[in-house]
């Protein structure tokens, strides 16, 4: 009578701290640049990050990545953190006036992970952006018309000094 937890209760109670468990591991799991990308880009950018009409242009754009070579993590940690207005054309689609907010919302952690993602997984860029960088663009974000510039190809030399590790 006096026991507080009799067995079936204990098992349950493994069964929840055995499910607490796998759930902080899903936890981290999303982290994963693409699970980022999922829940927090799609519903934009489209599911396989194919762009979505008059709405927002694809993120799979490996002519403009490799085009901004060293400078993309440069440029899409400055999109992510200070959002992106302006007149952005992909194929013969211009999608101005089109405003992206900042993705501030997220951890630098996660920002990292699904830039990365976007780089690597999207367009077989090589370099990874570091949380570090998103950091920095956090404490001073760039202006869009700078990010624009970057996306132009004119480099404006503000970028900010962060060892960006490239993979290979
Ligand atoms: C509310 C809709 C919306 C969400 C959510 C959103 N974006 Fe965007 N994004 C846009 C729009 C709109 C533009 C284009 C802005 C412009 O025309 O200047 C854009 C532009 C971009 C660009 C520049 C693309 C290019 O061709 O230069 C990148 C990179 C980007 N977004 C990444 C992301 C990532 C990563 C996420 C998720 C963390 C995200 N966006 C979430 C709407 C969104």
């Amino acid at each position: 009578m006096s026991k507080k937890f009799p067995p079936a209760s204990r098992a349950c109670m493994a069964m929840l701290l055995i499910a607490g468990i796998s759930s902080t591991r899903f936890a981290q799991a999303d982290e994963n640049g693409a699970a980022v990308f999922l829940n927090n880009c799609a519903s934009c950018h489209g599911a396989s990050a194919e762009g979505i009409d008059g709405l927002a242009p694809p993120l799979r754009n490996t002519e403009l990545w490799s085009k901004l070579g060293s400078s993309a993590p440069d440029y899409i940690s400055g999109v992510v953190t200070s959002g992106m207005s302006g007149k952005i054309s992909v194929e013969g689609q211009s999608y101005r006036g089109m405003v992206m907010p900042p993705q501030t919302h997220l951890s630098s952690a996660e920002l990292a992970a699904v830039s990365t993602y976007v780089l690597k997984e999207l367009n077989g860029h090589s370099a990874i952006v570091p949380a570090e960088l998103i950091e920095a663009k956090k404490q001073m974000p760039v202006a869009h018309t700078k990010l624009l510039a970057l996306r132009q190809g004119e480099t404006g030399n503000e970028q900010v000094a962060v060892v960006v590790q490239t993979g290979n």
